[in-house]
């Protein structure tokens, strides 16, 4: 990789979270000494943002590229050393972007919560993306990484062997300001089309991973459909979250590849309310009956602010707070044994209980993971496995120091109880 190339190229500046990453890129490159520019399709949407965000013009480069021009592509990723890419849905837009990354050797971040994408491009990509000597990370943004790098912080807390951990995620608005859009347009299309291929999913995971994991006991069950936890306050129901399937897919890379112990894993939603499950489930199976027709999908592009009940806006405002908290409820032994598949003759005996938490608006966490995620790829590639690939958050920076660094950024992990029988 040459020298004289920026760290990093933002592209996508001109979107709604793409410019949460600018805003935040300006002191987090500047506290790194790193260099970095922005790219986009429209010159004037860019020189808008430069405005908006950079006080100094020469702290910037500004770079002009579309998804669907390959030269303007590898004129831009030939000048970034990662490129940070904020353009989505992802299924649309983002697998010329990896090609072109691979092509001139460039490492990729991004912030998809699409698995489908996920899968594809590791089925395409990860061998060419290993003999380039690239990584190429999705799912740096509030989803997944944050629940990724949980599992792991719990993992690495445990001391002992972990047979199952269920992640209880909640998220809502302080009181102030509980009504009202939350959520940019981008995000709804992209929800509404990963519902349209969830049927999909089934068989690309088959395909990435033809041969079963052995089984490991005690079986962790899923709890029912709606339930109080002792780990989380409010309601709690399982959710079919991409943040469980690609914390399976770390797991399973950690098995195969250093031999541990592979965690079983369910993720559930809490809310505070019960009112609002039953809100949540209603409109969740309208929703869902919509999108797997052409029809409906237009119906749902056509109106999000109706289907969403008001949390969805092509005109967010920037900053609105939130309050994200992730519980970690992990059961195990306090002995590891020999090898990861020998088994345990008595019941788990420790509990672990741990908690991600963060107050910043939702946007603003994604931009400050996925240019910390960048930042690790950069600096810490040493502690990264083999020598590039397509992996998951937790694969790529789980013997990083990234959970050190987002606790510096105010995203707090903590150990709540470690109880042994
Ligand atoms: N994982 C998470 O937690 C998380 C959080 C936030 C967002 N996301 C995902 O991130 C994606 C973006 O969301 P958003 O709300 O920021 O969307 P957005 O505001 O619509 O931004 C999309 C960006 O893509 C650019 N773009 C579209 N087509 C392009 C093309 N042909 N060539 C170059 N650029 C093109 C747009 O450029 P123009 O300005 O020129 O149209 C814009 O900069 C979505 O998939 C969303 O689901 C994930």
């Amino acid at each position: 990789m040459a020298n004289d190339r920026l760290d990093m190229v933002i592209f996508g500046a001109t979107g709604h979270t793409g410019k949460y990453v600018v805003k935040n890129a300006i002191h987090m490159c500047k506290d790194q000494k790193m260099k970095f520019g922005i790219a986009g399709r429209r010159k004037e949407a860019l020189d808008a943002v430069v405005k908006e965000f950079v006080s100094d013009i020469a702290d910037v480069s500004v770079i002009l590229a579309d998804v669907k021009d390959e030269e303007s592509l590898k004129k831009m990723t030939e000048r970034a050393k990662i490129l940070v890419n904020c353009c989505g849905p992802y299924r649309f837009y983002g697998e010329p972007v990896i090609k072109t990354c691979i092509a001139t050797c460039t490492h990729y971040v991004d912030i998809t919560a699409e698995e489908q994408f996920m899968i594809e491009m590791e089925l395409k990509y990860n061998e060419a993306a290993k003999e380039a000597g690239i990584y190429i990370v999705s799912a740096c943004g509030l989803d997944c990484i944050l629940s990724e790098l949980g599992v792991i912080f719990t993992q690495q807390k445990f001391e002992g062997e972990m047979n199952a951990i269920e992640i209880y995620m909640s998220m809502w608005l302080s009181a102030i300001d509980k009504i009202g859009p939350i959520c940019n347009y981008g995000t709804w299309i992209t929800f509404v089309y990963n519902l349209a291929h969830a049927k999909e999913l089934p068989a690309l995971r088959k395909k990435l991973y033809p041969i079963k994991l052995p089984e490991f006991v005690p079986k962790l069950k899923s709890r029912s459909v709606l339930h109080r936890s002792d780990v989380s306050e409010g309601w709690s129901s399982p959710f079919p979250s991409i943040d469980r399937s690609v914390a399976l897919r770390t797991q399973r890379f950690l098995y195969e590849k250093y031999k541990e112990r592979p965690a079983q894993v369910q993720f559930y939603v809490t809310l505070k309310y019960f009112f609002e499950f039953l809100m949540m489930a209603t409109i969740g199976m309208f929703i869902l009956v919509l999108s797997r027709t052409a029809s409906g999908r237009n119906l749902l592009l056509r109106y999000p602010t109706l289907f969403s009940l008001g949390i969805i806006s092509s005109n967010l405002e920037m900053l609105k707070p939130t309050y994200f908290s992730v519980t970690f409820n992990a059961s195990g032994w306090t002995e590891k044994l020999a090898e990861p598949t020998d088994k345990h003759t008595d019941p788990p005996n420790k509990k672990v209980i741990t908690k991600m938490s963060s107050d910043s608006p939702g946007y603003e966490l994604t931009s400050i993971a996925v240019i910390l995620s960048a930042i690790t790829i950069l600096n810490e590639t040493d502690k990264m496995p083999d020598n590039g690939g397509v992996l998951t958050p937790g694969a790529a920076f789980g013997k990083t120091s990234l959970i050190e660094k987002l606790i510096k950024h105010n995203i707090k992990f903590e150990v709540i109880s470690s109880t042994e029988k």
